[in-house]
């Protein structure tokens, strides 16, 4: 992990005191009886305390390192609604500051991405260099002669900047605690989609961008485990492609829902059931052929997770498929609004012609046109709407599958339950969402899971996966 801040661009700004927790937070839920209130999805002063107490505490993603190879790029992206740019410094280190100027606050960058030396704000001119230091103005003597010190008005940096794997984050809380310990145990999982064979992955293409007018919980909470909706949303969009039905398999002993500090995995064992449905052999084959060297590096179980039946989410908007290889960020935009970001993640090691067979294969599945995506965008759109009535605000809902069904014996790491037709994702997801929401600050939000492998381990496991990509 680094820290952000430099000299240069040493934050001037005191942080706004945390308003006081909402006094109604532990009537929104009751884990006990699987019940939740549909409050938390159109109320806008929820919405505003989660803006400062989940996503400004929170470690978010920020990019992929395949996207800022070079000294000089950077991307501009969201923290919520917190616009930032993110930028490959000189020693190759990542920065990422408020996409907005200090002078009077016009943003600074325009672009999607790009190449730079500096970054010039279109209002008068004020110019910053990638490391967020203000380095120039027109008329600079007037400013020095007004007692201005250069050194205090440099981009407000993002208070943590870490990565893990390729994957860039950023928070906003220089107390939060680091992005190794945020993720824990979940980085086990993430070495399925994240650390195959050793050669990293990388994004090809996007972000492609829409607009869905949902919360942005509700397909959080999607993707965090809910495989119970395929099996009847998707029905026809998978006969289409698969030519025939899908039996819908509600009881699985092969099945699991695991989850860790409100990240959630949910996974079958079938190694290809999600890249299936894309609806080419090619991928599928691909994925056998590199099957055996992720049972050396991960293990057997692993290997059977890599393209299988699943889907996953890093609380606390962060989702992705793996075998469809989709890979997406929910920016809330207001209660009743996402924009939402895809792009597609592969191996970099995997042949150039699967990785365009597997970007045309998520354009065709988890696209703005893609067939799943328009399944899910509309119940997405009508289970948020729905809420807005007087009386059907007031109604619970339930959350309660699969009460009953932990391992706590498992070997597998984080919180582990048999069956992936299960609602333990969501209620591990809600119940870090309320640990959050309650607490002032980092020191007040409760530890309740503990690492199952410890640090060691995972050093230990990096280290012998190095030793053998080196043999
Ligand atoms: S607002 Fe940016 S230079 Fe004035
Ligand atoms: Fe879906």
């Amino acid at each position: 992990m680094s820290d952000n801040c430099t000299g240069d661009c040493s934050p001037r700004l005191r942080r706004d005191e945390a308003s006081e927790p909402l006094p109604f937070l532990d009537s929104l839920m009751d884990f006990e009886r699987g019940r939740l209130s549909r409050r938390v999805y159109w109320d806008s002063l929820i919405y505003q305390h989660e803006l400062e107490k989940i996503f400004a505490r929170s470690w978010l993603f920020l990019g992929h390192d395949s996207q800022l190879p070079k000294s000089g790029d950077y991307l501009t992206t969201s923290m919520a609604e917190d616009n930032v740019i993110v930028v490959r410094q000189k020693d190759g280190s990542v920065k990422a500051f408020l996409n907005t100027c200090p002078h009077r606050g016009n943003r600074i960058t325009f672009s999607d991405m790009g190449n730079t030396r500096s970054f010039i704000c279109n209002y008068h001119g004020w110019s910053f260099g990638i490391d967020g230091a203000l380095r120039g103005m027109a008329g600079q003597e007037l400013f020095e002669a007004s007692g201005m010190d250069k050194k205090e008005h440099g981009l407000h940096p993002v208070a943590q900047v870490a990565s893990y794997k390729g994957l860039i984050f950023g928070n906003m809380d220089p107390g939060a605690p680091s992005l190794e310990s945020y993720l824990g145990d979940f980085r086990y999982y993430l070495d399925v989609m994240l650390d195959m064979d050793g050669q990293g992955t990388e994004f090809i293409g996007g972000p492609v961008k829409s607009i869905i007018n949902c919360n942005w919980k509700v397909p959080t909470e999607n993707f965090i485990g809910d495989i119970y909706h395929a099996l009847w949303t998707h029905d026809s969009a998978a006969r289409a492609i698969l030519g025939g039905p899908v039996s819908p398999v509600y009881e699985d002993t092969d099945s699991y829902h695991v989850n860790h500090n409100g990240h959630g995995w949910e996974f079958n064992l079938d190694t290809v059931g999600n890249a299936a449905t894309l609806g080419d052999k090619e991928i599928r084959k691909y994925l056998y052929s590199i099957q055996p060297l992720v049972a050396q590096r991960l293990g057997e179980l692993r290997s059977k997770m890599i393209g299988s039946i699943s889907s996953a989410t890093v609380f606390p908007n962060l989702s992705f498929l793996p075998g469809q290889n989709t890979f997406r960020v929910w920016q809330p935009r207001g209660p009743g609004k996402i924009e939402l970001h895809t792009w597609t993640i592969v191996n970099k090691s995997a042949p150039e012609d699967i990785k365009e067979r597997w970007r045309k294969g998520a354009m065709l599945t988890f696209s703005p046109s893609g067939i799943f995506e328009m399944d899910d965008g509309e119940n997405f759109e009508f289970s948020t709407r729905s809420n807005g009535g007087f009386v059907t605000r007031q109604q619970d809902l339930y959350m309660g599958l699969g009460e009953g069904t932990a391992l706590p014996q498992s070997d597998m790491p984080g919180n582990v339950f048999r069956n992936q037709v299960n609602e333990a994702n969501h209620r591990a997801f809600y119940q870090r969402w309320l640990d959050l929401m309650k607490a002032r600050n980092w020191a007040e939000v409760p530890v309740r899971d503990t690492n199952r492998l410890d640090e060691a381990a995972f050093k230990h496991a990096d280290a012998a996966n190095v030793a053998k990509d080196a043999a």
